[in-house]
Protein backbone atom coordinates (compact mmCIF):
# COMPACT_ATOMS: atom_id res chain seq x y z
CA UNK A 1 0.00 0.00 0.00
CA UNK A 2 1.40 3.54 -0.73
CA UNK A 3 1.51 6.43 2.40
CA UNK A 4 2.37 9.56 1.30
CA UNK A 5 2.71 12.70 3.56
CA UNK A 6 4.36 15.90 3.26
CA UNK A 7 5.96 18.14 6.53
CA UNK A 8 5.60 22.38 6.13
CA UNK A 9 9.11 23.74 5.95
CA UNK A 10 8.07 26.86 8.00
CA UNK A 11 9.70 26.34 11.26
CA UNK A 12 11.61 23.72 13.60
CA UNK A 13 9.69 20.83 13.87
CA UNK A 14 7.80 20.41 16.96
CA UNK A 15 6.38 17.59 19.50
CA UNK A 16 3.11 17.97 18.14
CA UNK A 17 4.79 16.95 14.51
CA UNK A 18 6.56 14.42 16.00
CA UNK A 19 3.61 12.41 17.43
CA UNK A 20 0.97 13.74 14.72
CA UNK A 21 3.22 12.97 12.23
CA UNK A 22 6.65 11.35 12.01
CA UNK A 23 6.43 8.64 14.05
CA UNK A 24 3.66 7.04 12.75
CA UNK A 25 5.36 7.24 9.55
CA UNK A 26 8.16 6.20 10.72
CA UNK A 27 6.20 2.99 12.34
CA UNK A 28 4.34 3.06 8.57
CA UNK A 29 8.15 2.41 6.78
CA UNK A 30 8.13 -1.02 7.90
CA UNK A 31 5.18 -2.11 6.17
CA UNK A 32 4.04 0.41 3.50
CA UNK A 33 5.66 1.74 0.54
CA UNK A 34 6.30 5.32 1.92
CA UNK A 35 6.61 8.40 0.30
CA UNK A 36 7.39 11.58 2.14
CA UNK A 37 8.78 15.26 1.27
CA UNK A 38 9.01 18.42 2.74
CA UNK A 39 6.39 20.74 1.61
CA UNK A 40 8.51 24.19 0.56
CA UNK A 41 6.03 25.18 -1.61
CA UNK A 42 3.81 24.74 0.61
CA UNK A 43 5.82 26.63 3.32
CA UNK A 44 6.37 29.44 0.84
CA UNK A 45 2.58 30.64 1.95
CA UNK A 46 4.42 31.79 5.27
CA UNK A 47 7.96 32.56 3.98
CA UNK A 48 9.48 35.85 4.31
CA UNK A 49 13.09 35.21 2.94
CA UNK A 50 14.82 33.01 0.55
CA UNK A 51 17.80 32.31 3.19
CA UNK A 52 15.36 31.12 6.00
CA UNK A 53 13.20 28.87 3.24
CA UNK A 54 15.97 26.98 2.61
CA UNK A 55 17.37 26.54 5.89
CA UNK A 56 13.87 25.23 7.21
CA UNK A 57 13.74 22.78 4.40
CA UNK A 58 17.06 21.11 4.85
CA UNK A 59 16.72 21.53 8.99
CA UNK A 60 13.51 19.37 8.64
CA UNK A 61 15.32 16.48 6.11
CA UNK A 62 17.43 16.01 9.08
CA UNK A 63 15.13 15.81 11.51
CA UNK A 64 13.42 13.71 9.74
CA UNK A 65 16.09 11.06 8.76
CA UNK A 66 16.95 11.95 12.82
CA UNK A 67 13.78 10.41 13.75
CA UNK A 68 14.13 7.64 11.30
CA UNK A 69 12.93 8.06 8.37
CA UNK A 70 15.05 5.54 6.64
CA UNK A 71 15.80 6.18 2.95
CA UNK A 72 16.66 2.76 2.00
CA UNK A 73 12.59 2.16 2.61
CA UNK A 74 11.30 5.41 2.05
CA UNK A 75 11.37 7.66 -0.86
CA UNK A 76 12.35 11.38 0.61
CA UNK A 77 12.61 14.22 -1.42
CA UNK A 78 11.99 18.36 -1.36
CA UNK A 79 8.73 18.95 -3.09
CA UNK A 80 9.96 21.76 -4.95
CA UNK A 81 12.19 18.72 -7.25
CA UNK A 82 9.43 17.61 -8.25
CA UNK A 83 8.21 20.72 -10.46
CA UNK A 84 5.24 18.22 -12.25
CA UNK A 85 3.02 18.90 -8.80
CA UNK A 86 2.80 22.35 -10.20
CA UNK A 87 1.43 21.54 -13.48
CA UNK A 88 -1.33 19.02 -11.76
CA UNK A 89 -2.47 21.82 -9.10
CA UNK A 90 -3.12 24.27 -12.00
CA UNK A 91 -4.92 21.65 -13.49
CA UNK A 92 -7.03 20.33 -10.90
CA UNK A 93 -7.96 23.81 -9.99
CA UNK A 94 -10.26 23.59 -12.77
CA UNK A 95 -12.19 20.61 -10.66
CA UNK A 96 -11.92 22.68 -7.26
CA UNK A 97 -15.28 24.30 -6.46
CA UNK A 98 -14.74 27.49 -5.17
CA UNK A 99 -17.33 26.45 -2.66
CA UNK A 100 -15.20 24.03 -1.44
CA UNK A 101 -11.40 26.20 -0.76
CA UNK A 102 -13.70 28.37 1.19
CA UNK A 103 -15.39 26.00 3.47
CA UNK A 104 -11.42 24.81 4.36
CA UNK A 105 -11.17 25.17 8.02
CA UNK A 106 -7.50 25.71 8.14
CA UNK A 107 -7.54 29.18 5.72
CA UNK A 108 -10.57 30.15 7.89
CA UNK A 109 -8.17 29.67 11.33
CA UNK A 110 -4.86 30.90 9.37
CA UNK A 111 -7.20 34.84 8.37
CA UNK A 112 -8.63 34.74 11.55
CA UNK A 113 -5.00 34.75 13.49
CA UNK A 114 -3.42 37.41 11.48
CA UNK A 115 -2.27 35.72 8.97
CA UNK A 116 -2.93 38.04 5.52
CA UNK A 117 -4.86 36.49 2.71
CA UNK A 118 -3.46 35.67 -0.58
CA UNK A 119 -4.24 33.22 -3.23
CA UNK A 120 -1.77 30.84 -2.43
CA UNK A 121 -2.75 30.56 1.44
CA UNK A 122 -6.35 29.95 -0.40
CA UNK A 123 -5.57 27.61 -3.10
CA UNK A 124 -3.29 25.35 -0.93
CA UNK A 125 -5.53 22.40 -0.42
CA UNK A 126 -5.05 22.61 -4.19
CA UNK A 127 -1.39 21.86 -4.04
CA UNK A 128 -1.93 19.05 -1.30
CA UNK A 129 -4.22 17.09 -3.54
CA UNK A 130 -2.00 17.07 -6.47
CA UNK A 131 0.91 16.21 -3.89
CA UNK A 132 -0.81 13.34 -2.72
CA UNK A 133 -3.19 12.06 -6.17
CA UNK A 134 0.11 12.53 -8.56
CA UNK A 135 1.40 9.29 -7.07
CA UNK A 136 -1.41 7.30 -7.17
CA UNK A 137 -1.41 7.39 -3.27
CA UNK A 138 -3.82 5.01 -0.73
CA UNK A 139 -3.28 6.51 2.56
CA UNK A 140 -2.12 10.21 4.11
CA UNK A 141 -1.00 9.80 7.43
CA UNK A 142 -2.25 13.17 9.00
CA UNK A 143 -3.01 15.17 12.59
CA UNK A 144 -6.44 15.93 12.85
CA UNK A 145 -6.33 19.60 11.59
CA UNK A 146 -5.56 17.85 8.24
CA UNK A 147 -7.98 15.38 7.25
CA UNK A 148 -10.66 17.94 5.52
CA UNK A 149 -7.92 18.36 3.24
CA UNK A 150 -7.49 14.60 2.21
CA UNK A 151 -11.65 14.63 2.00
CA UNK A 152 -11.12 17.58 -0.33
CA UNK A 153 -8.86 15.76 -2.55
CA UNK A 154 -11.04 12.86 -2.79
CA UNK A 155 -13.74 15.30 -4.30
CA UNK A 156 -11.69 16.92 -6.30
CA UNK A 157 -9.91 13.58 -7.58
CA UNK A 158 -14.06 12.61 -7.87
CA UNK A 159 -15.15 15.40 -10.02
CA UNK A 160 -11.64 15.00 -12.32
CA UNK A 161 -12.50 10.96 -12.57
CA UNK A 162 -16.52 11.41 -13.70
CA UNK A 163 -15.38 14.01 -16.29
CA UNK A 164 -11.91 12.64 -17.76
CA UNK A 165 -11.77 8.99 -16.53
CA UNK A 166 -10.64 6.94 -13.64
CA UNK A 167 -7.12 7.82 -13.21
CA UNK A 168 -7.02 9.28 -9.85
CA UNK A 169 -7.12 7.10 -6.86
CA UNK A 170 -8.94 8.08 -3.78
CA UNK A 171 -6.93 8.72 -1.07
CA UNK A 172 -8.07 7.72 2.59
CA UNK A 173 -6.67 9.49 5.53
CA UNK A 174 -4.76 8.02 8.49
CA UNK A 175 -5.47 9.33 12.35
CA UNK A 176 -4.02 7.81 15.69
CA UNK A 177 -6.92 8.86 17.77
CA UNK A 178 -5.08 9.34 20.77
CA UNK A 179 -2.74 11.39 19.44
CA UNK A 180 -5.13 13.55 17.37
CA UNK A 181 -4.41 16.89 18.70
CA UNK A 182 -1.32 17.60 20.92
CA UNK A 183 -1.71 20.95 22.59
CA UNK A 184 1.32 23.59 23.23
CA UNK A 185 2.37 24.86 26.43
CA UNK A 186 -1.01 26.92 26.73
CA UNK A 187 -3.14 23.99 25.65
CA UNK A 188 -4.22 25.29 22.58
CA UNK A 189 -3.31 23.06 19.55
CA UNK A 190 0.67 22.99 19.43
CA UNK A 191 1.56 24.56 16.25
CA UNK A 192 5.10 26.64 15.58
CA UNK A 193 2.21 29.42 13.56
CA UNK A 194 1.21 30.01 17.29
CA UNK A 195 3.98 30.65 19.41
CA UNK A 196 3.29 27.64 21.70
CA UNK A 197 5.20 25.02 20.37
CA UNK A 198 7.95 22.41 22.55
CA UNK A 199 10.94 22.16 19.76
CA UNK A 200 12.01 18.56 19.15
CA UNK A 201 15.60 19.45 19.57
CA UNK A 202 16.08 21.98 22.34
CA UNK A 203 19.98 22.81 22.16
CA UNK A 204 19.79 21.76 25.87
CA UNK A 205 18.17 19.88 28.83
CA UNK A 206 18.25 22.98 30.51
CA UNK A 207 16.83 25.14 27.71
CA UNK A 208 13.96 22.28 27.54
CA UNK A 209 13.02 22.47 31.37
CA UNK A 210 12.78 26.26 30.93
CA UNK A 211 10.39 25.81 28.12
CA UNK A 212 8.62 23.01 30.15
CA UNK A 213 8.28 25.06 33.04
CA UNK A 214 6.54 27.32 30.78
CA UNK A 215 3.56 25.30 30.61
CA UNK A 216 0.18 26.61 31.93
CA UNK A 217 -0.77 25.51 34.52
CA UNK A 218 -3.61 25.77 37.56
CA UNK A 219 -2.89 27.79 40.93
CA UNK A 220 -3.31 25.09 43.27
CA UNK A 221 -0.76 25.42 46.00
CA UNK A 222 1.53 22.33 46.62
CA UNK A 223 0.37 20.01 49.33
CA UNK A 224 -3.00 19.75 47.81
CA UNK A 225 -4.18 17.11 45.56
CA UNK A 226 -4.13 17.98 41.64
CA UNK A 227 -6.27 17.50 38.61
CA UNK A 228 -4.55 15.37 35.83
CA UNK A 229 -8.27 15.93 33.96
CA UNK A 230 -7.46 18.76 31.64
CA UNK A 231 -3.71 19.43 32.54
CA UNK A 232 -2.22 20.41 29.93
CA UNK A 233 1.81 18.77 31.77
CA UNK A 234 -0.25 15.54 31.95
CA UNK A 235 -1.89 15.66 28.48
CA UNK A 236 1.86 15.84 27.53
CA UNK A 237 3.63 13.59 29.48
CA UNK A 238 1.04 10.87 28.42
CA UNK A 239 2.15 11.12 25.18
CA UNK A 240 5.16 9.28 25.98
CA UNK A 241 3.43 6.77 28.76
CA UNK A 242 1.69 3.40 28.78
CA UNK A 243 -1.55 2.56 30.60
CA UNK A 244 0.30 2.01 33.29
CA UNK A 245 2.59 4.69 33.67
CA UNK A 246 -0.47 7.03 33.27
CA UNK A 247 -2.01 5.23 35.83
CA UNK A 248 1.23 6.14 38.16
CA UNK A 249 1.03 9.60 37.30
CA UNK A 250 -2.90 10.40 37.90
CA UNK A 251 -1.96 8.67 41.46
CA UNK A 252 0.76 11.18 41.88
CA UNK A 253 -1.04 14.31 40.82
CA UNK A 254 -3.83 12.93 43.22
CA UNK A 255 -1.60 12.33 46.37
CA UNK A 256 -1.05 15.61 46.74
CA UNK A 257 2.59 15.33 47.66
CA UNK A 258 3.94 16.97 44.45
CA UNK A 259 3.20 20.23 43.02
CA UNK A 260 3.67 21.71 39.16
CA UNK A 261 7.08 21.91 39.01
CA UNK A 262 7.86 18.25 40.03
CA UNK A 263 5.12 17.24 36.65
CA UNK A 264 6.98 19.66 34.57
CA UNK A 265 10.28 17.65 35.38
CA UNK A 266 9.15 14.78 34.76
CA UNK A 267 7.87 15.56 31.25
CA UNK A 268 10.86 17.19 30.66
CA UNK A 269 12.90 13.69 31.25
CA UNK A 270 10.23 11.71 29.41
CA UNK A 271 10.78 14.06 26.39
CA UNK A 272 14.69 13.94 26.83
CA UNK A 273 15.04 9.97 26.52
CA UNK A 274 12.46 9.07 24.09
CA UNK A 275 14.92 11.69 21.88
CA UNK A 276 18.31 10.28 23.04
CA UNK A 277 18.65 8.29 19.75
CA UNK A 278 17.44 10.49 17.17
CA UNK A 279 20.15 13.37 19.06
CA UNK A 280 22.64 10.81 18.23
CA UNK A 281 21.87 10.29 14.81
CA UNK A 282 21.04 14.13 14.17
CA UNK A 283 24.73 15.15 15.25
CA UNK A 284 25.83 12.66 12.63
CA UNK A 285 23.85 13.96 9.86
CA UNK A 286 25.18 17.48 10.86
CA UNK A 287 28.51 16.66 10.49
CA UNK A 288 27.59 14.52 7.05
CA UNK A 289 25.71 17.18 4.71
CA UNK A 290 26.68 15.37 1.40
CA UNK A 291 24.86 12.33 2.31
CA UNK A 292 21.46 14.21 3.59
CA UNK A 293 21.67 16.52 0.03
CA UNK A 294 22.45 12.65 -1.68
CA UNK A 295 19.41 10.84 0.07
CA UNK A 296 17.23 13.69 -1.08
CA UNK A 297 18.31 13.62 -4.48
CA UNK A 298 17.85 9.79 -5.17
CA UNK A 299 14.02 10.40 -3.44
CA UNK A 300 13.68 13.53 -5.84
CA UNK A 301 14.92 11.08 -9.03
CA UNK A 302 12.60 8.27 -7.93
CA UNK A 303 9.59 10.48 -7.40
CA UNK A 304 9.90 12.56 -10.27
CA UNK A 305 9.87 9.17 -12.73
CA UNK A 306 6.59 8.08 -11.14
CA UNK A 307 5.36 11.90 -11.73
CA UNK A 308 6.32 12.14 -15.13
CA UNK A 309 4.53 9.33 -15.74
CA UNK A 310 1.56 9.93 -14.44
CA UNK A 311 1.61 13.55 -15.39
CA UNK A 312 1.77 12.60 -19.43
CA UNK A 313 -1.81 10.40 -18.92
CA UNK A 314 -3.28 13.13 -17.32
CA UNK A 315 -2.20 15.66 -20.32
CA UNK A 316 -3.49 12.85 -22.44
CA UNK A 317 -6.77 12.55 -20.74
CA UNK A 318 -7.75 16.39 -21.00
CA UNK A 319 -6.29 17.13 -24.30
CA UNK A 320 -2.68 19.01 -23.44
P1 LIG B 1 2.25 23.62 12.41
O1 LIG B 1 0.83 23.66 12.84
O2 LIG B 1 3.18 23.72 13.54
O3 LIG B 1 2.55 24.62 11.31
P2 LIG B 1 2.41 21.67 10.33
O4 LIG B 1 1.18 22.29 9.76
O5 LIG B 1 3.69 21.89 9.63
O6 LIG B 1 2.51 22.18 11.82
O7 LIG B 1 2.14 20.14 10.57
C1 LIG B 1 2.95 19.08 10.08
C2 LIG B 1 2.32 17.76 10.44
O8 LIG B 1 2.26 17.61 11.85
C3 LIG B 1 0.89 17.61 9.94
O9 LIG B 1 0.64 16.26 9.62
C4 LIG B 1 0.07 18.04 11.14
O10 LIG B 1 -1.23 17.53 11.14
C5 LIG B 1 0.92 17.46 12.27
N1 LIG B 1 0.72 18.28 13.45
C6 LIG B 1 1.12 19.56 13.63
N2 LIG B 1 0.77 20.01 14.82
C7 LIG B 1 0.12 18.99 15.44
C8 LIG B 1 -0.50 18.84 16.71
N3 LIG B 1 -0.51 19.82 17.60
N4 LIG B 1 -1.07 17.66 16.99
C9 LIG B 1 -1.05 16.64 16.11
N5 LIG B 1 -0.48 16.72 14.91
C10 LIG B 1 0.09 17.88 14.56
N1 LIG C 1 -0.62 20.50 4.60
C1 LIG C 1 0.20 19.61 5.37
C2 LIG C 1 0.45 20.19 6.72
O1 LIG C 1 0.31 21.38 6.92
C3 LIG C 1 1.51 19.34 4.68
C4 LIG C 1 1.28 18.70 3.38
C5 LIG C 1 1.48 19.22 2.16
C6 LIG C 1 0.79 17.37 3.19
N2 LIG C 1 1.16 18.33 1.21
C7 LIG C 1 0.72 17.18 1.79
C8 LIG C 1 0.39 16.36 4.06
C9 LIG C 1 0.25 15.99 1.25
C10 LIG C 1 -0.08 15.18 3.51
C11 LIG C 1 -0.15 14.99 2.12
O2 LIG C 1 0.79 19.48 7.61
Amino acid sequence: MRVLTGIQASGKLHIGNYFGAMKPMVELQEEHELFTFIANYHSLTTSKDAETLKQYTIDAAVDYLSVGIDPQKTTFWVQSDVPEVLELYWILSKFTPMGLLERAHSYKDKVAKGIAANHALFSYPVLMAADILLYDTQKVPVGKDQIQHVEMTRDIATKFNNEYGELFILPEHMVQEEVATIPGIDGQKMSKSYGNAIDLFMESEKALQKRCNKIISSSTPLGEPLEWEGCHIYNLAALFLDEEGKKELQARYKSGKEGYGHFKKYLKELIWEELEEAREKRAYYLNHMDEVHDILAHGAAKARGIAQKKMEQVREAIGL
